[in-house]
């Protein structure tokens, strides 16, 4: 039977939020503790938070720690799943160098993903080619583990269809070595894309509407009661709107029935606080407390695993550095496949060896022939 691989990763570029943690993380502490994968890797993925941050090393520097922290902190097991740093396995550009052939500019500039986060950074017409590439690097991450599995959220869906285009080409070109991957979907939908506290489509740092797992009670209160709701609910008489509403997005991704009973209990369950809302009379401060309650109790214990690691750092990058090295084992056995395959292993290459040498040899008899003949 085909082995199950799971890859995964974050870039290092700041602490991970509740939009990772619905989108990704959450789901794949629960596959790793599912014990239906052979092997899980978790990558640290500095190279690529490099393609935008040239000039800033030290945040990426910083937050490999931080990503690292918030992994274990969320569950992720290293016994379980190996934790590695893209910037230490060098096979990986070099396979980045070669997937780079098998696609074309315009492709690289129609992925729907890297044009959004363009305008983001508004880089206009000055985009680092590294930056504009990272797919293709994400490509060689993927692939150099023979995975198969991708857990991400949805804005990674056109990383992981370029990765398949990447794959057909060189399985068409060069061989059939490499696997083509899938990407694993959160089940529920409002997970897929958590957006701002600020209502905006995207958690992101460089937006400043994140709730980071890391952060302390009080400043997760303060974010959720800012949060942006229904602008035209203005008194808790008014009709109010759920579509569109940050306070509802969220609690469809987090609430389950049995929050009800706990925190709310004159309703039982989302469906019918969402039609108290749109019918009227219900005030944007009861469902935010509600959803404090619930967020607090989801992170409370990942706060408390992140203050026991936070007492053992230099363990924390032992166990970077041993996951570093076992990946790495695997990642250069698999760039030995591709150089063969590629047939660019000349001092391997026998049949290569012996054919130039017999060319070589029937050349010179033919000179040697030639002077004869004269
Ligand atoms: N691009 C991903 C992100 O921005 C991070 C990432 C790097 C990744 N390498 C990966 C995700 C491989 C899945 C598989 O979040």
């Amino acid at each position: 039977m085909e082995k199950k691989i799971i890859l995964t990763g974050d870039r290092p570029t700041g602490k991970l939020h509740l939009g990772h943690y619905v989108g990704s993380l959450k789901r794949r502490v629960e596959l790793q503790n599912s014990g239906k994968f052979d092997k899980i890797f978790i990558e640290i993925a500095d190279a690529q938070a490099i393609t935008d941050n040239a000039h800033n090393l030290e945040k990426v520097r910083q937050n490999v720690l931080e990503v690292a922290l918030d992994y274990l902190s969320c569950g992720i097991d290293p016994n379980k799943s190996t934790i590695f740093v893209q910037s230490q396995i060098p096979e990986l550009c070099e396979l980045t160098f070669y997937y780079l052939n098998l696609v074309t500019l315009s492709r690289l500039q129609r992925n729907p993903t890297i044009k959004e986060e363009i305008k983001l950074r508004d880089f206009q017409t000055s985009i680092p080619a590294g930056f504009l590439t990272y797919p293709v690097s994400q490509a060689a991450d993927i692939t150099a583990f023979d995975a198969n599995v991708i857990p991400v959220g949805d804005d990674q869906l056109p990383m992981i269809e370029q990765t398949r285009e990447i794959v057909r080409s060189f399985n068409n070109l060069y061989g059939d070595i490499l696997v083509e991957p899938k990407e694993l979907l959160p089940d529920n939908n409002s997970c897929s894309r958590l957006p701002g506290i600020d209502g905006k489509a995207k958690m992101s740092k460089s937006l400043g509407n994140c709730i980071y797992l890391s952060d302390e009670p009080e400043v997760v209160y303060k974010k959720i009661m800012s949060m942006y709701t229904d602008p035209t609910h203005l008194k808790i008489s008014d009709p109010g709107k759920i579509e569109g509403n940050t306070v509802f997005t969220y609690l469809d991704a987090f609430c389950k029935d049995e929050h009800f009973k706990k925190y709310l209990p004159e309703y039982n369950n989302l469906d019918e606080l969402k039609s108290h809302y749109q019918r009227g009379g219900l005030g944007d401060v009861k469902i935010k407390k509600f959803l404090n309650e619930i967020i607090q109790e989801e992170l409370e214990p990942i706060r408390k695993r992140r203050k026991q690691f936070e007492k053992y750092i230099p363990e924390v990058y032992k166990i970077l550095k041993e996951g570093s090295e076992k990946a790495r084992i695997i990642v250069a056995k698999k760039m030995d496949e591709v150089k063969s395959t590629m047939q660019i292993n000349y001092f391997d290459d026998f049949n290569l060896i012996n054919d130039q040498t017999e060319k070589y040899s029937s050349n010179s008899d033919e000179v040697a022939n030639k002077k004869k003949v004269k």
